[in-house]
């Protein structure tokens, strides 16, 4: 089923009811088609009475395994609803979606479509796959490795994928295979084969126990001479033909038949191919390293530091004579905004490159707590968390016990005192204020001064410390 992403119609075959009735184009409407939607934004309701006067009903839709977006209509041709037809574009050809092909989930198949390996349940018609199994020579391929899907149905029967005496232990399953690079460069393409850039040297392993009285053996299609024999590097059970400085010749199929008379064919396609070569600095900062432009090669890439690779870190050199992926790019890393720092705050310095600095200092009268400075990290992150202006607060201060009062001068009754908050003593009648008679809060978060106490003119009293309250202390001389 196809799936349409902004809303699902599912049109079931409406017809009017005179059929045989030859009726003026503009008379000879459909009925309301029969419409469910996924949308949930959709008012079905005002939806369905529009169609009163409708003759065709473009929606877009996702179709096909890659899920490609097309343009749809379905139209009222001869009071039927027909289609939908489906286009990519708004004033393309409307082609009609045939039915699509099935492809039961199998673990051990890999398929490929339009050069991505995918992993769909269902192929629109007209695609074409190409299958193998997923690892080289774990399972034997039967069947036919090119697929095209001709409206639900496909070309030939899907393939099966065998398991080798590896995987069932059993000396009458097929052989397992194994390829190793000596030199040069191989790969397994899409449709299983294994392609090799000549020059190359490939060894083909067929796995069979040495200590069996009877060994395994190699043909192959070719007239090449190649070395067959027991490997004495990997192990012991390495039943080996090596293709050396492989050329042309060596193309064709090389089958293993073991004793017990099961077979395993690895299928060996000799290719020059080569991808366009890498232009040497595409961006300053990416910087690659490769063995070559050939069939297998890899190139991987990183960037300068403080720059982020955008992309895939390597690439590799495909069956089709092109890269894997677009190269990469280098992003330069950017630490994040720093939230408002809030009003109190100002930034007097602010690089968001790496080995960056983000200095903060805050406005008078408010003290800065955590770093000041921060530094953005090779990894894109702040070294700290930002710090936070507070206000400075002086201590309350204290009241004066025997005749004095604060001044009305004191608006901060029940705050607390803020840097710059100033505050006038005044003694009552009769008393006099030794001391200063006002204080100010500093940026310290202390008095400008000791608060001032009142004495009686008359009084001989000396007084060098003088509680003011039960919880201050405050001893000074003045
Ligand atoms: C895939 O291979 C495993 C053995 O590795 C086997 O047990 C399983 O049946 C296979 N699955 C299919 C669908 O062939
Ligand atoms: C493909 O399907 C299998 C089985 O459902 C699942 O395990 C696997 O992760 C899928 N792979 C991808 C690339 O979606
Ligand atoms: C290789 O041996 C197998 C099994 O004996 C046989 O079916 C096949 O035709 C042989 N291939 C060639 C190229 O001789
Ligand atoms: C090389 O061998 C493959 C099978 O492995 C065959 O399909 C192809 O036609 C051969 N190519 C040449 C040039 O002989
Ligand atoms: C690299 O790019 C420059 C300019 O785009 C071009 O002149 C040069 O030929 C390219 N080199 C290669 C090896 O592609
Ligand atoms: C930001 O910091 C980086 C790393 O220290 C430095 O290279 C760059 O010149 C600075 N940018 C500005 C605008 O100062």
């Amino acid at each position: 089923m196809n799936k349409f992403l902004l809303f699902v119609l599912f049109i079931t075959a409406s017809f009017c009811e005179n059929q045989n009735e030859i009726l003026i184009a503009d008379d000879y409407k459909c009925s309301l088609p029969d419409v469910t939607s996924v949308d949930v934004d959709l008012d079905i309701h005002r939806f369905r009475s529009d169609f009163a006067k409708v003759s065709e009903v473009k929606f877009p839709g996702l179709i096909g395994p890659l899920n490609e977006r097309l343009i749809c209509k379905i139209k009222c041709v001869d009071g039927n609803w027909v289609g939908p037809l489906c286009s990519a574009t708004q004033n393309g050809r409307f082609r009609p979606i045939l039915r699509e092909c099935p492809m039961r989930q199998n673990p051990n198949l890999t398929i490929t479509y339009e050069k991505k390996i995918v992993n769909y349940s269902a192929f629109a018609h007209g695609s074409e796959v190409r299958v193998r199994c997923k690892e080289f020579g774990l399972y034997k391929f039967s069947g036919v490795n090119v697929l095209r899907c001709n409206n639900g149905a496909w070309s030939s029967k899907i393939p099966t994928c065998i398991p080798t005496a590896t995987l069932t232990n059993t000396g009458d399953a097929p052989p397992t295979l194994k390829y190793t690079v000596g030199a040069g460069s191989a790969l397994v393409d899409s449709k299983g084969e294994l392609l090799i850039y000549p020059g190359s040297s490939v060894w083909i392993d067929c796995l069979w126990p040495r200590d069996a009285t009877q060994k395994p053996e190699w043909n192959w299609s070719n007239s090449a001479k190649n070395h067959v024999g027991w490997s004495t590097l990997e192990g012991e059970s390495n039943y080996r033909v090596s293709l050396t400085r492989v050329t042309l010749r060596h193309n064709g199929s090389y089958t293993c038949t073991t004793p017990s008379g099961s077979t395993h064919t690895a299928y060996v396609k000799v290719v020059s191919i080569v991808c366009p070569s890498r232009n040497s600095s595409s961006h300053r900062m990416l910087q690659f390293s490769h063995t070559g432009s050939r069939l297998g090669n890899t190139v991987h890439f990183s960037c300068s530091q403080g720059y982020r690779l955008h992309g895939a870190s390597a690439v590799s050199c495909m069956e089709d004579g092109r890269w894997s992926s677009e190269a990469p790019t280098c992003e330069p890393i950017i630490c994040p905004e720093l939230r408002d720092p809030g009003p109190h705050a100002a930034l007097q310095e602010y690089n968001t490159s790496v080995g960056g600095r983000a200095v903060f200092s805050c406005a008078w009268g408010y003290r800065l707590v955590g770093r000041p400075g921060l530094e953005c990290e090779s990894d894109g992150r702040w070294s700290d968390a930002a710090p936070v202006c507070v206000p400075i607060y002086c201590p309350s201060p204290p009241h004066l016990l025997d005749g004095g009062r604060l001044s009305a001068v004191d608006a901060s009754k029940n705050r607390r005192h803020q840097v710059g908050d100033l505050l006038v003593y005044d003694c009552s009648s009769g008393y006099q204020i030794v001391g200063e008679s006002s204080i100010v809060c500093t940026e310290s978060g202390f008095w400008s001064h000791p608060p001032p106490f009142c004495m009686q003119p008359s009084d001989v009293v000396r007084a060098d410390t003088i509680f003011y309250d039960n919880t201050t202390f405050v001893n000074f001389n003045e």
